[in-house]
């Protein structure tokens, strides 16, 4: 998508269709309605009237030829309540106004820019992200449909410095939101362990970062003996993707370690999984996807701090070599673990990946993963759990969420709740039992970070969207891109 400001005067401009959003009970007096000519508002003012415009969020009224205005179309979309509308809000309309106009076959569109350099970084990622469809494999693409070109209508004011740099800003970050959607679409059959590390290592060689890939044999002298387990069930081999972001005028420390579970397809193993959903678990490597999506975009917006991203990416398979239920296993910290249900295999390979981050010399780290359907129970798929014994840590996070637009809320850690993973023969059990799931899960995943600062991102519902929302195609999320990038923006910015 083509994305380019337009000087001409609204009055002017000649597209095929242009937006501008109201919003709900406003008439045309507030948002970016205010900016059209009054013959237009008049004219919206008239809708407004009759009823058929309300101003409710994104609510989409098309109107051909309108009075005041040389566009083809004029597209208005409800921008919901006044007090309730921000960045993320605006993102969303964005998104709307794309989706709503490829469906009636426009590839173009013009948008009334009304305000702020920051306005533009998320009406590009907006538009880029709603733009967006998991249709890489039907004949029949929706692709046909996309939208080639995005004006940004200043309406007169030429755009400046900050504002082409916002709109770079946007791209990068939806364009690396959209790479890591596209990975967790992947089915499991392109997208082993094999063939996610070379995406990384591809995506790397192209943008300048570090790329390690560890097998099997270099696993195991490692003493992975966590990650080996869950590998070792299946056919195809395991790999350790390394990451290292290294720029050379940032200070010694943090290096922050970003730990993403890449389980490419979870079966649970000998404790199988039930066969409906279970083509879901193809999406279980999106924590590994998302810290991809990450140093994808710090390798082009080049923040002033250390990042070394580590992904232990296998499958979870029954087999004759699979592990067992009560098999005892020894991590590569030396803590010992009694497997008491091989599907809890996640916080397995994160306990390895975690302690391998320490070991490569990460001062910070930071955990996604698809750990537990439990988070799914307690927040459903719009909101991300957050876990960690580090207050200043899980707030940063929170913070930074709060920035990007991503709903994120924090859930408890706390020591009652070791009891319920303690087991009788080794230093840990797998499993907490089903009460307090995505608890357990966490804190097990935290006891391999020793005194590092951790975060754990339990993003089991949010990597997914059931639904088809007016801004966004239902599939990969994405979620957690964001955040991330704005937590080490943060950092880099000393904040
Ligand atoms: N990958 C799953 C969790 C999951 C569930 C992700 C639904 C996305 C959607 C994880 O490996 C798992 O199987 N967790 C178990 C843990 C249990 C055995 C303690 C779960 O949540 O049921
Ligand atoms: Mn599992
Ligand atoms: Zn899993």
């Amino acid at each position: 998508m083509k994305i380019q400001f337009r000087q001409e005067p609204l009055a002017e401009l000649q597209t095929p269709a242009l937006v501008a959003y109201g919003f709900e009970g406003a008439g045309s007096s507030q948002g970016s309605v205010e900016r059209l000519p009054a013959a237009t508002r008049a004219l919206l003012q008239e809708l407004q009237t009759s009823g058929e415009l309300s101003g409710k969020a994104f609510e989409c009224t098309l109107l051909h030829r309108p009075a005041g205005l040389k566009v083809e179309r004029l597209l208005v979309v409800g921008a919901g309540k006044r007090d309730k509308f921000n960045l993320a809000q605006l993102r969303c309309l964005a998104g709307t106004a794309v989706r709503f106009l490829r469906a009636r076959s426009l590839h173009e569109l013009a948008w009334t820019l009304d305000g702020a350099a920051e306005d533009v970084e998320v009406l590009a990622e907006g538009a880029l992200l709603g733009d967006y469809d998991a249709d890489r494999y039907r004949t029949e693409r929706n692709g046909e449909r996309r939208i080639d070109t995005l004006w940004l209508a200043a309406g007169g004011a030429p755009a400046g410095e900050a504002a082409n740099a916002a709109l770079e800003c946007g791209r990068i970050l939806a364009e690396a939101q959209n790479f890591t959607r596209d990975l967790v679409n992947e089915p499991a059959n392109s997208m082993t362990p094999t063939l996610f590390a070379r995406q990384a290592q591809e995506m790397a060689g192209r943008l300048g970062l570090e790329c390690q890939v560890l097998g099997p044999e270099e696993i195991q002298a490692l003493k992975m003996g966590a990650f080996m387990a869950v590998a070792q069930g299946s056919e195809e081999p395991p790999r350790l993707i390394v990451l290292r972001y290294t720029p050379p005028d940032a200070p010694p420390a943090p290096v922050v370690g970003l730990v993403g579970k890449g389980i490419t397809f979870d079966t649970g193993g000998i404790s199988i999984k039930p066969s409906e959903n279970m083509h879901e678990m193809k999406t279980d490597m999106a924590g590994g996807a998302t810290m991809l999506g990450v140093m994808r975009v710090i390798a082009q917006l080049k923040p002033c701090v250390r990042v070394i991203a580590v992904v232990p990416a296998t499958e979870n398979m029954p087999s004759g070599k699979a592990y067992r239920p009560g098999d005892v296993i020894t991590s590569m910290s030396g803590k010992t673990i009694e497997i008491l249900n091989t599907d809890a295999e996640g916080r397995l390979v994160l306990a390895d990946a975690l302690a391998y981050a320490r070991q490569l010399g990460c001062t910070a780290l930071i955990d996604a993963a698809t750990l537990t359907g439990a988070v799914t129970i307690a927040l459903g798929n719009i909101t991300t759990g957050v876990f960690g014994w580090n207050k200043e840590w899980v707030n940063r996070v929170l913070e930074a969420a709060g920035q990007a637009g991503e709903k994120m809320w924090a859930l408890p850690v706390d020591e009652d709740y070791r009891e319920l993973y303690k087991s009788p023969i080794a230093d840990l059990a797998n499993t907490g039992g089903r009460y307090g799931g995505a608890i357990t899960a966490a804190m097990f995943v935290g006891e391999f970070a020793g005194d590092t600062p951790w975060v754990h991102l339990d993003i089991a519902g949010t990597r997914w969207s059931n639904e088809e929302k007016p801004y966004r195609a239902k599939g990969p999320t994405g979620h957690g891109v964001r955040t991330l990038v704005r937590l080490l923006q943060n950092l880099a910015a000393g904040k």
